[in-house]
């Protein structure tokens, strides 16, 4: 089964959030079931330089007149065979690969996206003559016009079969309506039953509207998207399409993610033997200038700081953690006022607060391993990764019941401990009290050692591989091409 991966991150390559860990960890997960994958990325600084054995596949004119090298070769890092879009006056920019330096999104990003979507259309569509995918997986609303531009080209081979997978709702790529005519799609894409939403262009909606099938990144978040509450405007063309569309639960990369043998990490550990985690919060504590106290329940984020995260329900609940001894580690980046907001409760309080702005990989590892709790109280999600890796690295996940989170995380009640269910901290309703009877729990939990130790063991042992998702993805696959 061959399969065309189309995104614009790819880890460890190029990230900004779960998108490019899943883009990275996919092609190997299919390829273990049985798929030959190859991936098809916007020729970035950090993608061009990674690629090997390059050779140009083919030279062609955009739509809009823009000439395009197509080149193939192999990702070194990730020895995964590629496509890349060489179009250094579209690519060729350090830093965010959607927005400038001062976080402006880029104002031709239709049509460095747009691109994405047409060469996709055009491997489809027998661009290689030595390779021609039997499916076209596209992922997020980067890539969401590849089954557009599928559905208007004429037709020269087998047609390939579209997965379009929605990783968050909520960035949906939309273009005042004068785009439309540079895109080289026909007038009658721009209707409501096409790319049209409210005026303007959509990528999101043409990638719902025209794929054979939408995926989403869990079950849960797959009936909320159908709800005028989570749906963003588009729950109506959801359910329309419900008949198509399926919730296939995120994995996490074991061979990245996994405290006996991550790097990032000075004392290893695993379920059985958790020694190593006491000695990571300790030298943690002491590095980032934090209370050495054991005993002192160490609270850890690691976040885009924005308002999908829930985070304004963290600041005002702070006092329930300090005044309980309790400790609180932040890594992210994002809303200027929620990192001026997260900074000056470091400055107040620094032997118990310590946070950091930036994007730093290695340290995001250090924070799961050291922290005894990760928090994701987000007001949606539709996977979320960092209660996975929380639960791999014995940080017990507190988290808001939505999305992916629902589908992940057990609260610590009685029933669940007794059913050897429970695997953390849920809480229901998206208010600072709900959150803050969640901390309690939290600490409640951890004044009991035995009930801690068994919750925190079984968290680590859940098995998070992609093993099971990449079956579902491949049934998926072999029944739309039946
Ligand atoms: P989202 O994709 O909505 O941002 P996810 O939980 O799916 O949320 O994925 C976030 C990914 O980005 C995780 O791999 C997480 O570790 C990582 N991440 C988020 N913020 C940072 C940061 N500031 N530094 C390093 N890694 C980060
Ligand atoms: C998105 C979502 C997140 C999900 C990730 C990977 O960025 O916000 O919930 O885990 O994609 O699918």
């Amino acid at each position: 089964m061959k399969v065309l991966q189309v995104s614009a991150e790819i880890f460890p390559l190029l990230k900004t959030g779960g998108l490019a860990d899943i883009a990275g960890a996919l092609p190997y997960a299919l390829h273990r079931v049985g798929c030959v994958v190859r991936v098809l990325l916007p020729g970035f600084p950090a993608i061009m330089a990674d690629l090997t054995d390059a050779t140009v596949l083919t030279e062609l004119t955009a739509p809009w007149g823009e000439h395009v090298r197509v080149l193939q070769g192999r990702l070194a890092t990730l020895a995964q065979d590629a496509y890349i879009i060489d179009v250094p006056g579209l690519y060729a920019r350090a830093g965010s690969p959607y927005e400038d330096a001062n976080r402006k999104p880029y104002a031709d990003n239709y049509l460095r996206f747009a691109l994405l979507g047409w060469v996709a259309a055009c491997l489809a569509n027998g661009l290689d003559p030595h390779w021609q995918p039997r499916v076209v997986h596209s992922h997020d609303w980067h890539a969401g016009l590849t089954s557009a531009y599928m559905a208007f080209l004429p037709q020269r081979t087998q047609r390939a079969a579209t997965v379009y997978t929605v990783h968050n709702l909520a960035y949906q790529g939309l273009f005042a309506p004068a785009c439309f005519s540079e895109l080289g799609l026909p007038q009658q894409a721009y209707v409501d039953h096409g790319l049209e939403f409210y005026g303007q262009v959509s990528f999101m909606k043409a990638g719902l509207h025209y794929a054979d099938h939408i995926t989403t990144v869990s079950p849960t978040y797959a009936h909320e998207i159908q709800t005028p509450e989570q749906g963003c405007g588009l729950d109506g063309l959801l359910r329309r399409r419900s008949g198509v569309l399926s919730g296939i639960l995120n994995a996490v990369d074991g061979t990245i993610w996994n405290p006996a043998i991550d790097p990032n990490i000075i004392h290893r550990f695993d379920a059985a033997d958790r020694s190593g985690k006491a000695l990571c919060k300790a030298s943690f504590q002491q590095s980032v200038g934090l209370d050495v106290r054991p005993d002192a329940l160490l609270f850890g984020i690691v976040s885009r700081l924005t308002e999908q995260k829930g985070l304004h329900l963290v600041l005002s609940t702070l006092h329930a953690i300090l005044s309980r001894g309790g400790q609180l580690v932040v890594l992210g980046t994002g809303d200027s006022a929620f990192e001026s907001a997260f900074c000056e409760r470091a400055a107040a309080y620094p032997q118990s607060v310590s946070v950091r702005i930036g994007y730093d990989e290695a340290y995001a590892h250090r924070v799961f391993a050291a922290t005894d709790v990760t928090m994701v109280p987000s007001r949606f999600e539709p996977c979320g990764l960092t209660q996975m890796y929380g639960l791999k690295y014995g940080s017990l996940p507190l988290v808001h019941r939505v999305g992916g989170l629902a589908d992940t995380i057990a609260d610590c009640s009685l029933e669940d401990m007794a059913d050897g269910l429970a695997n953390g901290f849920v809480f229901d309703l998206f208010t600072p009290q709900a959150l803050e009877r969640a901390l309690r729990r939290a600490f409640v939990l951890y004044s009991r050692p035995n009930d801690w130790n068994t919750v925190q063991e079984r968290g680590m042992k859940t098995p998070l591989g992609w093993d099971h998702a990449a079956a579902q993805y491949m049934a998926l696959y072999q029944q739309l091409c039946a």
